[in-house]
């Protein structure tokens, strides 16, 4: 199972969701609860993903996913296997492959010369259990890739009137790829954060959005400063509060989203 977390708006928590998700299925992933071999793929220039798994050792990694990117358009003799971008990260079964920012130059070139579907063709050919992808605020290149090499599609909220309106359009540019590029693409639904129970605003935007019949997944992600502990000290919540209110939401949306056959060319037993 292959799922992309995008929202062309910047901030609603992609890559909070993405890392979130992504260690609870490393952790227990399976009902039987052992964890899935999981991999995290950043194509982020902001690396904030990277930057969340790997900690301190984000800094000076040698392959990341730009080289990755960079083999496609500089033909070289003995190009680098897919899995010689993928790092171990400090908790079992989750790997990355990272990001930094070269990430951003290399854009342009890759939009030109039609590399879009390299990034599907590589993620198939790799052996894991989940593969979760963090996006950029952006609909370009890096995006667009990661739209047509999922399965599925996760949409993270942050309850805002402009946002819920800047949903539609988002829509329509997933079902544009969807037509276009990726006929298997599912929008597995809208994962609404930061949200305030106590206020009312985000509660009826929330209910515009199942009135004109979105799917609004549950539950809803709680705003909480320990998300801040979490990115400082580079520990997903699962790790670091395991028992939190927003590790336990984390827990139940996971086991709320559909469990798929593995993706990845080997067949293993659970
Ligand atoms: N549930 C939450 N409670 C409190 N703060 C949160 C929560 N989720 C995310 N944040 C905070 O909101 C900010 C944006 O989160 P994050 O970086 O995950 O969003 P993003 O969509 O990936 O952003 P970008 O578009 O820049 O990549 C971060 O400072 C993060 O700590
Ligand atoms: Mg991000």
């Amino acid at each position: 199972m292959k799922r992309v977390v995008f929202n062309q708006k910047g901030g609603v928590g992609k890559s909070t969701i993405t890392c979130n998700l992504a260690a609870i299925a490393a952790a227990r992933g399976t009902r039987s609860g052992k964890g899935s071999r999981t991999l995290v793929v950043d194509l982020d220039p902001q690396a904030n993903s990277t930057r969340y798994l790997l900690g301190a050792g984000a800094d000076g990694l040698e392959t990341t996913v730009t080289e990755f990117f960079d083999q496609m358009l500089n033909f070289k003799l003995r190009p680098k296997a897919t899995e010689d971008f993928i790092h171990a990260t400090p908790f079992a079964n989750l790997f990355i492959m990272p990001a930094d920012a070269a990430l951003e130059e290399l854009q342009g070139k890759l939009e030109s010369r039609y590399k879009i579907y390299k990034l599907k063709e590589a993620l198939d050919a790799l052996d894991f259990d989940q593969i979760w992808i963090d996006t950029p605020p952006a609909l370009h290149f890096y995006t667009r890739s990661a739209l047509i090499a999922a399965d599925r599609c996760l949409i993270p909220f942050d309850c805002d009137e402009f946002a819920r309106r800047a949903l539609y359009t988002l829509l329509d540019n997933v079902a544009e790829i969807r037509a276009d590029h990726n006929a298997a693409l599912v929008v597995e639904g809208i994962v609404v954060n930061q949200f305030q129970s106590r206020a009312t605003l985000p509660q009826q935007v929330v209910q515009e959005l199942r009135d004109e019949g979105l799917p609004v997944l549950e539950p809803f992600l709680s705003a909480s400063v320990k998300i801040k502990e979490s990115h400082q000290q580079a520990k997903p919540m699962i790790h670091l509060d395991p028992r939190h209110k927003l590790t336990g939401e984390f827990e139940r949306l996971y086991e709320n989203l559909t469990t798929e056959p593995r993706s990845g060319r080997k067949k293993r037993s659970a």
